[in-house]
């Protein structure tokens, strides 16, 4: 499978290279909130161990209907075009399937630095990943993709706001994006699942944009801080549901019941102080992360969404290796930047979820002071 299947390890032989070392690591490899989930997530978890045995069977493939219609309200689509899925992951993987499916090409367009899982399950699917490397700025190069879109291409497939850029695509782009799809009979997937992470407040869902070529997945895995739970969804143009539906039942049966009662609860019931707050939060650490990287001489990128840093320390590229060196003498983990494709190969992510992140700053402040 090439060096794409190489990244998921990659991404386990750090975690697993930091909790081997024999000093104390601040971890910013993973995703992984470290907030508080909303109470009434908590409320729903807890009022469901009670539930008659009935509510302990499968739920309806598709998705607990009443949280079907509870996100297509909130994402203004029939619920009929909702699917709920074992995470964006599983909704990212249907509606890459979908695409190769329609038999209009079996590549995708993606951008380079990518989610690494994105070329994962292109190749895993039997299709073929292209990455074009995005702007300075980190949202995509539009005439670049248009170059290498043809024919061929299944779908054009991106995240925003954007994992590890930090990006936030405005609706131009977009929209661009969507008429390169078009020109070439292609999909447009965008993974939205850090949709409550932004912090420019240039997001607009792709869904916007009211074309049967749109796809969109996202989840709460991040937004309520759950990436344990497995919650998430793909909307679908209609004529596309049926087969993801099939797939989806195939593969998993169904999403887990509890994980849906309790997403359904806190939906219902979270305000959106609760989201601010996390944002709030995120602000301050990132500012002060930026602040002590800036002590350390280093380049980064200052995201407008998600909640990931790209920083380049000189004369110290983002390999694995010098990922373990900094694990091991600086006592920070981050994630090499080759992980991501080869634009951003000199550089070394962070994900900004962990209290210590202030600490780890003035680590590696001190570390290439
Ligand atoms: C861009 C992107 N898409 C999807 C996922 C996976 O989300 P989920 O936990 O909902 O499967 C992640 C997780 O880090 C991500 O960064």
């Amino acid at each position: 499978m090439g060096d794409d299947a190489y990244d998921e390890p990659l991404f386990f032989q750090v975690m697993q290279y930091a909790a081997r070392a024999d000093r104390d690591v601040v971890g910013m490899v993973s995703g992984d909130p470290d907030w508080e989930p909303p109470q009434a997530l908590r409320d729903g978890l807890r009022e469901y161990a009670d539930a008659d045995s009935d509510q302990f069977q499968y739920p309806p493939s598709e998705g607990l209907r009443e949280l079907r219609a509870e996100i297509a309200e909130r994402r203004n689509v029939d619920p009929a075009r909702v699917v709920v899925t074992n995470g964006a992951g599983e909704a990212n993987y249907l509606t890459m399937a979908r695409a190769m499916e329609r038999g209009s090409g079996s590549e995708f367009l993606l951008t380079d630095p990518v989610y690494p899982y994105y070329p994962g399950k292109a190749t895993m699917l039997g299709g073929e990943a292209t990455k074009v490397p995005v702007l300075e700025s980190g949202d995509p190069d539009v005439a670049a993709m248009r170059e290498a879109a043809s024919p061929e291409t299944a779908a054009i497939l991106v995240n925003t706001p954007n994992n590890p850029t930090g990006a936030v695509y405005d609706r131009e782009t977009v929209e661009a994006l969507h008429d390169v799809a078009a020109e070439n009979d292609a999909l447009l997937l965008v993974d939205e699942v850090y949709d409550h992470f932004d912090f420019s407040g240039d997001f607009e869902s792709a869904l916007t944009l009211d074309s049967d070529r749109v796809l969109v997945t996202s989840g709460y895995s991040k937004s309520m801080a759950i990436t344990g739970f497995r919650v998430g969804y793909a909307v679908f143009p209609e004529e596309l549901v049926p087969e993801a539906k099939t797939r989806h039942m195939l593969v998993n049966v169904a999403t887990n019941r509890p994980g849906q009662v309790a997403v359904l609860r806190a939906l219902r019931e979270t305000s959106p102080d609760y989201y601010e707050g996390t944002r709030d939060m995120l602000r301050e650490r990132i500012g002060s992360f930026t602040d002590a990287l800036d002590a350390a001489g280093a380049a980064y990128t200052s995201p407008r969404g998600a909640f990931y840093v790209l920083a380049r320390f000189e004369d110290f590229p983002g390999t694995l290796s010098n990922v373990e060196t900094l694990i091991d003498e600086a006592g920070v983990a981050g994630m090499p930047g080759e992980a991501f494709g080869d634009a951003y190969a000199d550089w070394i992510r962070f994900a900004l979820v962990t209290p210590r992140a202030d600490e780890a700053a003035s680590r590696l402040a001190d570390y290439f002071a």
